[in-house]
């Protein structure tokens, strides 16, 4: 059965075929699982749906779905990171595809209505975005398994549903799992976020004064990068526990109020909304660079930013510069989103490699075991451990047993 699809250009097959090709290769864990689960027929005939980053990794799981078997309904989670050359590919190769670079929210909204309307039997997520639109809607829920999150933010999200007794599905936190966050978030942003703010840039890190807003996962991950590049790193944080951490690692402290005052680079990695606002933002240098690499696009207030400033000016590809009256500028990277994705090209293939294969063992666990109750769960500790013994065999590393 061919696909059904809307996406901007289906000519644009070959480029997205080339990147997905490059990727497949650099995934040896996913292409070990695939073969694992070849044989057992649990994706089969079934409707998964995906909403994630469109890009080539992404694109390339959702190819191994439909190799196992299942029909793949896909869209983007994120305007500006949907390549348009690997949709095409997707609907090309008979992925059911709703994305399109640059879409607007409401254009958005209608995508992921179009994946509901599959009635699908997993879901992959990313933030919770289907999830959300799949309680404003149950009746698409009464095929569902479950959901397998992606995300930190999701994750949020699907617990403050649980604790309000409003979870109507069961959803499995990818991200909670060891083989994710201790990689992807850490080592995956730290990496990805600072080739892209030197790609949109084309300036230095060494040197500079980079402040990162909260220091979990990946707030360590884009601290630890920065200092292997030079950078004199300054981290702000809420926990104290992760503010001493922040200190005894080597960094140096101090609140956002006086943060402000002296960096050059501010990156943002709290997860939460409006955490650099007005009152920070006027306090800036002239010059400063801003950019986010939480998965929300609210944690830099970017209305407030565009009330204060006189003009706004693309001045590079994807770095807007800020004027404000007072003939001070401030450079905001990627609009205020996700930085690594939505102005870069993403994670490095070979930490995809195991979030991805989470992803497709957690989906193969949802579909092949009876329905669970509504509520949230780790992913099992069998999996977690497989993908990581997995990649330690496909590094080429041996380590001791008890
Ligand atoms: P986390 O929960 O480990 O860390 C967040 C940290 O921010 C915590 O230590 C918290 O105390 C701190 N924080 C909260 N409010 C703050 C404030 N106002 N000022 C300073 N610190 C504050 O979460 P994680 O895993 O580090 O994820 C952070 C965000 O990044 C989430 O939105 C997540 O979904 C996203 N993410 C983005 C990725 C990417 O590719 N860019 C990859 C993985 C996660």
């Amino acid at each position: 059965m061919n696909a059904v699809y809307d996406i901007t250009d289906i000519s644009l097959e070959d480029e997205g075929r080339r990147k997905i090709e490059w990727v497949s290769h650099k995934m040896p864990v996913l292409n070990k699982l695939c073969d694992r689960f070849q044989g057992d027929g649990v994706f089969r005939g079934k409707t998964v749906a995906v909403s994630i980053h469109l890009e080539a990794k992404t694109a390339y799981l959702c190819l191994i779905l439909k190799k196992l078997g299942a029909e793949v309904w896909a869209t983007g989670s994120n305007p500006f990171s949907t390549k348009d050359d690997v949709c095409a590919t997707l609907a090309k190769d008979g992925v059911n595809v709703f994305a399109h670079h640059g879409v607007s929210a409401e254009d958005h909204r209608k995508e992921l209505g179009s994946l509901l309307k599959s009635y699908p039997q997993a879901v992959l997520d990313d933030g919770a975005d289907i999830c959300m639109a799949m309680h404003d809607f149950p009746e698409y829920g009464e095929r569902l398994n479950g959901f397998s999150e992606e995300t930190t933010t999701g994750v949020l999200r699907l617990r403050q549903l649980e604790s309000t007794g409003k979870l109507l599905f069961p959803a499995v936190t990818v991200n909670n799992a060891k083989s994710k966050h201790l990689f992807d978030n850490r080592y995956g942003t730290g990496q990805s976020t600072w080739t892209a703010v030197t790609h949109l840039t084309n300036l230095t890190i060494g040197g500079k004064k980079v402040v990162i807003l909260g220091y979990g996962w990946v707030g360590r991950g884009v601290a630890t990068v920065a200092q292997g590049m030079g950078a004199h790193i300054i981290i702000t944080e809420l926990d104290p526990w992760k503010a001493l951490e922040a200190h005894m690692d080597g960094y140096e402290v101090m609140p956002l109020a006086d943060a402000v005052r002296c960096g050059d680079i501010f990156i943002t990695a709290t997860g939460l909304e409006g955490v650099l606002r007005t009152e920070h933002l006027v306090a800036m240098k002239s010059g400063a660079l801003i950019g986010n690499a939480g998965h929300s696009d609210l944690e830099i207030d970017v209305p407030a930013l565009r009330k204060m400033s006189q003009s706004v000016k693309e001045v590079r590809e994807n770095v807007y510069e800020y004027r404000f009256p007072n003939d001070r500028s401030i450079y905001l990277l990627a609009d205020g989103r996700i930085v690594n994705i939505a102005g870069g090209l993403g994670h490095p293939a070979e930490i995809l490699d195991m979030s991805f294969s989470l992803q497709l063992a957690s989906l193969h666990f949802l579909l092949r075991t009876p329905k669970r109750k509504p509520g949230v769960y780790e992913v099992p500790k069998e999996i977690d451990e497989l993908v990581v013994r997995q990649k330690l065999i496909a590094e080429g590393i041996e380590i001791d047993r008890k």
